[in-house]
Order: structure tokens, then sequence, then C-alpha cells
């Protein structure tokens, strides 16, 4: 009897074809909007909208930044701000390039004047901290990066390159130094990209997305929100095109969006030997000579940033 297998491989191969050529078929991305979208839907993330409660407007003031550290943190969150401050975000880390550091935050629900008065001491201590009047929730993740990128573009037009960073992530600023000393200066933008993200539809889900919102079932490209680098420009470009795409909760496929809008891909930041992803986004265990060659960790927390710190100092000598 003749083997059958030749006839079953060449099945499943043709099933599987077909199964990716009906996906892609049935993948649509949103077409390019060519006006502005109504003001009172542009509203909720214009920057006009909100004023400032604590602004650094003299912080890229005769200077100009190699690297401006943007990082959103909820106001009582001072034990992650200390952590970074004497880890991945202090002064004067590396010698000849100049890195600037700010702190993102929000508005309480309901006013704590002891919090902000030991908010405004923090402020005037550090000269690191901004601080809108929206209100600091999840959902309005979207808007704090709108402010930040609207921050960059007033405030900050000298710098080279920008980072948005959450403050639970491990950042080897030597590496990422390094690393785009041969990238682009202009409409460039990297980190962890997503390819094949799909809005959840299940009304229980964290990242659910109404049809209303975003009707589609495909998102283009984006770079997850844990931690991205961009050329300075984007930021500027980015603002101008969040007055056309509508805004959703996921502030990371809503930069995604603005990008699409604006024709510009993400750059995927990949290494071999061995093969890694330069932006983790899944949690490593630390290893010292692991983390030496990674841009981004997610998940620690300031404890175990500083004692990692510590060690990764003597890294550079021994990995
Ligand atoms: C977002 O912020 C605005 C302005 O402070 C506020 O009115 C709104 O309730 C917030 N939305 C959510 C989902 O927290």
């Amino acid at each position: 009897m003749r083997s059958r297998l030749p006839k079953v491989l060449f099945l499943a191969v043709l099933i599987a074809l077909s199964l990716y050529v009906f996906e892609k078929w049935t993948s649509t991305l949103p077409s390019i909007p060519s006006h502005p979208q109504p003001s009172e839907v542009y509203r909720l993330i214009s920057p006009s909208s909100y004023k400032y409660l604590l602004n650094q407007p003299d912080l890229c003031k005769n200077r100009k930044p190699f690297l401006v550290l943007l990082i959103p943190v909820t106001g009582y969150d001072s034990e992650s701000r200390d952590a970074i401050r004497k880890t991945w975000g202090q002064e004067n880390l590396i010698p000849d390039f100049d890195i600037a550091r700010l702190f993102f935050i929000g508005q309480l629900r309901e006013r704590d004047l002891k919090f902000e008065e030991d908010l405004l001491k923090e402020s005037t201590t550090y000269g690191d901290i901004i601080q809108m009047d929206f209100l600091d929730t999840y959902h309005n993740l979207t808007i704090k990066t709108m402010m930040i990128m609207n921050w960059m573009a007033s405030y900050c037009r000298s710098a080279r390159y920008a980072m948005k960073i959450d403050a639970d992530i491990f950042l080897n600023v030597p590496y990422l130094v390094k690393y785009l000393q041969s990238k682009a200066e202009h409409n460039f933008i990297t980190g962890s990209v997503i390819t094949d993200g799909r809005p959840r539809r299940d009304p229980n889900s964290k990242w659910f997305l109404s049809k209303q919102l975003y009707s589609e079932n495909l998102f283009p490209p984006y770079v997850s929100g844990a931690g991205y680098v961009f050329s300075a420009d984007l930021a500027k470009k980015i603002s101008m095109a969040s007055k056309f795409v509508r805004p959703i909760p996921m502030e990371d496929v809503y930069v995604g969006l603005c990008l699409h809008f604006l024709n510009i891909r993400p750059q995927f930041a990949w290494k071999l030997w061995p093969y890694r992803n330069l932006f983790e986004v899944r949690h490593l265990d630390y290893d010292r000579c692991v983390f030496a060659k990674r841009i981004i960790v997610t998940g620690f927390t300031s404890t175990q940033l500083v004692n990692m710190w510590t060690d990764l100092k003597n890294a550079a000598f021994s990995c």
C-alpha cells in the first residue's frame, strides 16, 4: 500500500494557506480620514481643553537633549519616581549625552491638599513634574499621551529623540544611546512592534473597543505602550494627526492610528545571535548578561529596579 502521507501533507498546507488568505482578505484597516474630526469629538484629547497645574517650560531652554524620557505616572507614585531618579532616569548618566527626564501626572478625583503640597515640593526640588487637570485614569491614558506629545512639540523642539516609558520598566540607557546613534533622526519610531493587533469585542475585556469607536477588525502596526522611542519631530506630527483620528482609549493603538494617518511605519528592534526583541514586553527574571543586551524589560517593582541597577553597573565589564 502506498503511503497517504503526501496527500495529507498537501491537504494540510492547502488548508493553512486558505486560512491565511481568508484572514488577510477579511482584515481591514481604516481609511485615511481627509477631514478633521468634529470639534466636540476632538475636544476630549485637544491640549487646549486642559491646563497645566505644574509645568517645566524652561527644561529644554539653552540645551539640546539627545533624549527626553517621558514617564506617565499617577500622583501617589512618588516611590517609583524616586527609584527612577536613582536608576535609569538619573542625570549625567552618560558622558556627552544630555538626557532629560519628565513625569506626567493627571488629577485626582477629589482634592487632597496634603498631596498637592507634597507634589509641589517634589516638583520644586527636582524640576521634573508636569501635571494637567484631566482625571488620571486608565481610560484617559490616550489624553495623557497626547499631552506628552504636545508638551514635546511646544517646549522641547531642540531634542533629538524622545521615549515614552512606563514606570515599572527596566531601561538600559547606555545600550539605548548606542543603538540610537545609527538611527534616523526624522519620522523614526521603534519599540515592540505589534502587526496583528485586533480590537476586542467582548464588553468584559479590559481592552474592549466598541464597533462604534473602531469599526475595522485589524489595527495598523503599532508599538507597545510599555516603552517606545521616537525622533522628536514626530511629537508635532502625531499631535497634528490627532486632529483627524478619532480617539480610542488605548493609547498605543491610538499612536499607531496616527502613524497610519502619517504613513509612517514603526521599526522593529530585533537583533540576531542570539535572536532577541530589544524591547522585551514579556517579563524576564533578572539576569545580568541577558539584561545587558536589551533596551527594556517590563514588570518590576521600585525595589527590584534599584537592586538590578546596582548589579548591572558591573555588567558592561563582565558580559
Ligand atoms: C477623562 O478626563 C476627563 C477630564 O478630566 C473626565 O471628564 C473624564 O471623566 C475622564 N474619563 C475617564 C474614563 O476617566
